[in-house]
Order: structure tokens, then sequence, then C-alpha cells
């Protein structure tokens, strides 16, 4: 015998078809509105259609006149059992129905539970709400504003809508950077509200049985465990009687890891009615309450010597951050791991400032296919990096060569504190202008420019930080950020796994058995993964930021590696020899000394089982708790050229190069796949992706007529490259994580290369999304053109 082929086996490297798509692709899918319990009524909830309102009073009786109706919950029900308002992940609070006020359109501000989801509409209809409109905030500069009325005046001692003022890096040395610099190269940007909108929207069925006093809730959540906590805490429930389950999801990106009202009130519901009570989330709710991401306002500047060389970088962001401050991420960071901006560069000197606030809008923040507002700092980064090169009059690809880190420099310190962990990037680089034919582009360009055509390149580098914890720095709430993997080998050798993540589209359920089998030389076709139930799932922190490879998808390493070791001991025994002497290769042990003598790793399970040693504890199975020691920092380059037409502003891609990084990959083919999409979303956004407020507060973009999705018929075509693999050195497997890389790093390139072609013009910068109408004005007024009003630093 020798060791397995691991690609036969799907081990690492395997591009093994994705086995949940099974049951996906056959409509077997098990997602929340699908699952139906015996009793089971429905929620509705009211919204309120202004921005900005006192509730003066409301009347729920027609409602409760309605057959089939059981139960009206407002905010004043609620406050009775200490339910009105909620802590949120960021340390504010959040009303789950309105009580005082309204503070933005579309917020709960009452429940119907009836009979079917129809009644309970029509009853919301039936409540009388009357409010008091007040003045709308609609973005931080009118926040700012001398006299403008606290929104959050719920809150003791809140006298403005300031939240926070935040600030990271080394002032003194930006200062000397910026003093001793030849040009200092600015740009101001916004990064427009956007929305995860997965296809799925937010819900939940909770069940509380008064018999067991157990409370069970099925759910859209990206972290049950989180959830769990959470609710333990908010509904003073003892956490061992609750059981979150959260069965197939949609898609996520980060819209359902926030706590939502709708939760709340379903469970409270359920305690009241001792029935089921499903709620599932419209549409329209979905785009103008839960979710929201970005909007942020940036004013940049580059410190910059005449040679190139980037001395310093100095930020100062206004982030909006709508009446609630419930942004899901790691508590130390006020604006997430924004910090990250920049460390891909070789850059002495950083300083950011960031300042929130609170304004008119649904909560924003969420965590949109990124690792905590990352997203937003690749932008800036790479729109300043464009500015910067073009201010200099130098290359684009050589400014950036000049600057990023090189290969000899790991770990590395960025300008704001991280610690990156290997990288290799200036071959990315090369590897994707080889792609993209850089040099003849710059000669098309220039020959399609005399003939009056528009074309224009555009690049974005960047490295991410994926994989919170460590447990050091990194947690929610006070809770530690790490992760986890249970592993019960059973005596067939058939194995199944369960960890604290959970999958919303990305693969977890192949993904996780090929480690396995990596480790273990267990096919993984005999591994099956479970995720998503609290009551047999070991604690993690779920799925987001690309958290899962880096932490969960280390512990799944681990825990096989403990098994293994136990597995050398019964292969020992059962080869009469010492522990010392036996050897492994994938998927068997055997004797040093004599190789042909060995036993595989399914004749070990089965010992565990029927011939241990003595003293042995019998079974094979384990835990392992993971706290990474560092994030995972992956690293892409992607080259997008792109044709500009100049009588109507529209722009086609007529190239996209993306050539990625991640380590070790797993799956090839689902990493494919999510580079895939997260170019994709990148396209929406800078192409066509509009969620904005009028000056009511009124939500524009709150279905899919408005807001736009691209099909199959609008996304451009990529071009995929994985030549550049440098293993995490910290990391079990040598993997980062790669699930969002492209959603981050891609806006900047569409944008770039727009900004390229219409250089002459002297515009410096179009706010997403580059609508054509958007584009035109630039082109023939010559002027940037804004989404919203940018708002100045007061430093
Ligand atoms: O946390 P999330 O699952 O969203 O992101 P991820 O950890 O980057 O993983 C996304 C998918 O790509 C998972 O199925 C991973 O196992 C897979 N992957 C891979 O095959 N190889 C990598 N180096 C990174 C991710």
């Amino acid at each position: 015998m020798t060791a397995l082929d691991e690609i036969k086996i799907g081990g690492l490297g395997a591009s093994r078809k994705r086995v949940e798509d099974q049951r996906f692709i056959r409509g077997k899918g098990n997602y929340t509105d699908d699952i139906v319990l015996p009793g089971m009524l429905h929620m509705e909830i009211l919204r309120s259609p202004l921005a900005h309102a006192r509730i003066v009073s409301i009347d729920t009786s027609r409602a409760w006149q309605i057959p089939g109706v059981h139960l009206v919950l407002t905010g004043e029900m609620m406050a009775t059992r200490n339910l009105a308002w909620m802590p949120t992940l960021s340390y504010d609070t959040q009303a789950v129905l309105a009580t005082d006020k309204v503070r933005f359109q579309g917020q709960e501000v009452a429940c119907v539970i009836a009979d079917d989801p129809y009644i309970a509409k029509d009853a919301c209809e039936a409540i009388d709400v009357e409010y008091e409109p007040l003045p709308p905030i609609v973005n931080p500069e009118q926040a700012l504003a001398d006299g403008a009325p606290v929104i959050r005046d719920d809150k003791e001692g809140q006298d403005s809508n300031v939240i926070y003022n935040w600030e990271v890096g080394d002032a003194a040395g930006t200062e000397r950077a910026f003093a001793e610099a030849d040009t200092i190269s600015r740009l101001r940007l916004h990064y427009p509200r956007s929305h995860p909108s997965p296809i799925e929207c937010c819900g939940s069925i909770a069940d509380f049985n008064r018999a067991t006093s157990k409370l069970t809730v099925y759910m859209t959540t990206q972290a049950p465990h989180i959830i769990r906590a959470a609710v333990a805490l908010v509904a003073e429930l003892p956490e061992h009687m609750i059981r979150i389950i959260s069965p197939d999801i949609g898609g996520g990106f980060g819209n359902k890891v926030p706590v939502y009202p709708g939760y709340v009130c379903s469970i409270l519901a359920s305690i009241l009615l001792e029935r089921p009570v499903k709620w599932i989330e419209d549409k329209t709710g979905n785009l103008i309450s839960t979710g929201f991401a970005r909007d942020i306002y940036l004013d940049g500047e580059l410190a910059l010597r005449n040679d190139g060389k980037i001395l310093g970088v100095r930020m100062h962001v206004d982030s909006d951050h709508g009446a609630f401050f419930s942004d899901a991420q790691p508590s130390k960071f006020k604006i997430g791991l924004l910090h990250s901006a920049f460390a891909c560069y070789n850059i002495p000197a950083g300083r950011i400032t960031a300042r929130g606030t609170y304004t008119n809008k649904a909560p924003g923040g969420v965590a949109y296919r990124c690792s905590f507002r990352v997203t937003e700092a690749m932008f800036f980064q790479e729109r300043m990096i464009q500015a910067a090169a073009q201010d200099l009059g130098m290359d684009q690809a050589a400014f950036r060569r000049i600057n990023l880190v090189s290969d000899d420099q790991f770990p590395f310190r960025t300008p704001f504190g991280f610690l990156t962990d290997s990288g290799q990037y200036g071959k990315c680089l090369d590897v994707g202008l080889r792609a993209v034919g850089y040099e003849d582009f710059r000669k098309q360009q220039a020959e399609a420019k005399a003939r009056g055509r528009l074309l224009g390149l555009g690049i974005s580098t960047m490295t991410e930080p994926l994989g919170a914890g460590n447990s050091r720095e990194y947690d929610i709430l006070g809770i530690k950020m790490f992760d986890s993997a249970d592993l019960k080998v059973h005596m067939t050798g058939k194995a199944i796994l369960r960890t604290g993540a959970k999958t919303q589209g990305q693969g977890h359920e192949t993904t996780w058995a090929q480690i396995v089998a990596h480790e273990l030389g267990i096919p993984a076709e005999d591994v099956v993964v479970e995720e998503g139930d609290t009551d047999t799932a070991p604690f993690g922190m779920g799925t987001y930021a690309s958290r899962s490879t880096p932490v969960a998808g280390a512990a799944v390493a681990m825990v096989s590696r403990k098994i293994r070791a136990k597995a050398r001991k019964l292969a020992a025994h059962l080869l009469e020899v010492s522990e010392e002497d036996v050897e492994w290769e994938l998927g068997r042990f055997y004797v040093r000394s004599a190789p042909d003598r060995g036993v595989t790793i399914q004749e070990c399970a089965m010992a565990a089982y029927s011939n241990m040693p003595d003293g042995m504890e019998p079974g094979l199975e384990n835990t392992a708790y993971y706290d990474p020691p560092n994030l995972t920092w992956p690293f892409a380059v992607y080259i997008v050229t792109v044709e500009v037409d100049p009588e109507t502003g529209v722009w086609d891609v007529l190239n996209m190069v993306a050539v990625d990084d991640c380590g070790v990959r797993i799956n090839p083919m689902i990493v494919e796949g999510q580079i895939m999409g997260g170019l994709t979303e990148a396209y929406a956004m800078a192409n066509m992706q509009f969620i904005t407020f009028d000056a009511e507060g009124n939500c524009v973009g709150s279905n899919y007529m408005d807001y736009l999705l691209p099909t199959a018929w609008e996304t451009p075509g990529y071009e995929l490259h994985s030549e550049v693999v440098t293993p995490s050195p910290h990391h079990p497997i040598g993997a980062k994580g790669i699930g969002e890389c492209a959603a981050v790093g891609g806006p900047a390139a569409f944008v770039n290369a727009v900004m390229d072609a219409i250089a002459d013009t002297g515009v410096r910068n179009i706010d997403m999304p580059l609508l054509p109408d958007r584009v035109w004005e630039a082109i023939t007024k010559r002027h940037d053109v804004s989404g919203a009003p940018p708002v100045r630093s007061d430093d």
C-alpha cells in the first residue's frame, strides 16, 4: 500500500463539485420560509412612512377586531417587558418598536400576528398612527450643522448627532511626512450606501414550548451562537433553553449578521401566544430597513516625493450610520478595519481620523461582503493611488511598483499598525499586467484617442485582513473571536464534522470535508458537514468577513490532527510496535522499518470502538477551538479596460483580469466562483447600484426596479489567474480567506478605468455608481460629479 492520491479522495486542491448543490439544484434546499410548524402563526411589521417624526398616538383597536388576528404588538407593550429597545453590537441601543419617535423611513412601529401573512398585513394597515413630522437629516453635513435637531434625544447626555470621534496612526510622524513632501495629492470621495440584497430576505420562526420551557428559533442568521447569546441577554432567557437553528441561507453577505427587531418581536409573540410565529421580511422591507453598508465620505491626502515614493497618508472619514449605531464589528474599532487601508504599500507614516454621525436613515455599517469597512478602505486607497500617480505624471503600474511592499519585507507593519503575514505583490502585478497586455493597451489607447475614442485602464492592488480574531484584539461585545470544529469518526471510518461557522452559499459542506480528507485520508465523500444548530455545533462566531477558512477552516485542520494523534496510538496497538515507530502517509500508518506493514485510518477507527489498547478511552472524536495568531492577508490585482462613449457616458468593459493570491486553495473551483461573484458585485456597485434618500428621507432604491442587480446579460467576462500562491505562514494548511477580495478590491478597478479614459477632461472624480448621466455630465461640463455633498474635516 502507498499513500492515497489526494485529488482522488477530494483533498486539498481538488475541484470537487459542491455537495450542497445536489439539494439546491433539485429545489430541495431547506430555507427558513420552507419550514412549516404545526399551529404556526404569521407576523407582519408596520413600518414608518416618515423619516423623522414624533409619535403622537398609535391606535390598534381596528386591527384587533380583524378576524384571524391573535396579537398586535406596539412599542408601549414591548416597554412593559423592557423590550422596546435592544442593545446593538456596537454598544448603542436600537428601538425594537418605536415608542417616542420614528427615526428613519421603514422603522418598525408595530407588529401583527395572525393566522396568515395576508391577514397580518391587512391588520397592519388598520393601525392608525398619528405622527408629528420633524425635519429629516439625510447626510452628515446636515447632521453636523448648527441647530440640527438631535436625532437620538432618547439618549441621556446626547446633545448632538455625533456618535464618536476616533483616530489611529502616528500624528506627529504624519505631519513630518507632509512637511517633507514635494507634492500633496488630495481627493474627496463618497462611497455611497449600498445593500447586500441577498435573494432570500431575513426571517425567523420562533417556537416557544411552554411544556419544556425551550425556545427554538429557526432563522436566517450567519452567526447562530451570537444570536443565542443576544437572545439570552435581551430576553433574559436561560441560554441552555435557547436553540438557534440556521437552515439553508439564500445569501447573506453581511445582511444576516445583526439582530433585527423582527427577530425579537417574533420571539416575544411566540412566548406570549405559546405558538410558533413566523416572520419573513419582504423585499422592500429588506432594502429599506436591514443591512445597509458603506455611506462614508473621505478627505484623503498623500504626501509624495517627486520620484514616486509615498511618504505619508492622511485620511479623514465621516461615516453616516443612520439612526442607530448597530455595526457588527470587533468592538475595539469604531469604524471597523478601515485602518487596513494602504496595508500593501510601504508608507512610513499615516493617520486616520474618523467621525460617526446619526442621520434619519436605517442603521448601516454592516460588513457587506467585507471584513468590516475594508471595502471602503481599499476603494479610497486605490482611488487615491491613481490620483497620486496622475498628479505626479507617473505611469499607474510603475507608481504602484515603487510603493508596494516587497517579498522580503514580511511580516510587514502597515502604516496603521497591522502586521501582514506574507505575499508576492510585485509578482501578482506582473502577472496581471502581462495578462491584460498593458503596454499594447496603452498604445491602443493613444491611437484611439487620436480618433476621438475614450479607452481607459484601471488597476486595483490590495491586501485585506481576513479571519478575525485573534482573541486578544478582536471581540464582539466582549465575546472573543475564535472558532471551532467538532469531528466524530464513526467505527466504519465515516465521519461527521460540525463547525461554529455557517455557510450561506460559500460551499463549506464541500470544502471542510476536503480539509479532513487532506489531514486524515478519509475520502471527502465520507465526511458529512453540518453547521448552524447551536444545540449540536460547537460555539463559534459565525461566518462573515471571510473568516471561515482562516479560523473555522483552521479549526477543522486542528481537530483532524487531534484525531490523527489518537489514531496513531491505535495504529501502534494494532501493529504491535511503539508509537515512535509508526509513520504516517495519507490515509495510512505504517511501521517505519517495514513500510508494507500498515493500517488504514478506517482500521484505526474500527479499533477505537472494538479493539482499543488497555486504558485508552474508547471512541474517535474530538473538538478544537482555534484562536488564530494573526489575520490572513490575501493579495489581489484587478485590472479593467473600458471604452467610454463620449456622446452618452455609457461605458463598456473590454477586459477584466483578476490575479488572486489567497494562499493554498482548498477547492480551486469554489475559489473561482467566489471571485466571479465578488467581481460581479463590484461591477454592480461601480456601474448601476444606487440606493439613496431624497430631502425628506424617502428611500430611493427600495425595490429591484430601482436597485439594480446585474444579470448574466450585463455582467462582463472575467479572466482569472491563480499562478501566484503564497501560503499563510501561520494557518495550519496555508490558506487565506478569499470570499470577499473581489468585492472589496473590484470597485476601484472599474472606477479607475473610467477615470483613466476621461483623464484629459481634468475631472478627478465621479462618485459611484458611474451612471451614464453622471459620466456624461463630467465629460461635458468638465467638473467632478458627486452623488452627495462631501463633508469637510474639522481638522
Ligand atoms: O467566510 P467565508 O466562507 O465567506 O469566506 P472564505 O473563508 O474565504 O471561504 C469561501 C469559500 O472558499 C469556502 O468554501 C472556502 O472553503 C473556499 N476557500 C478555498 O477553497 N480556499 C481558500 N484558500 C479560501 C477559501
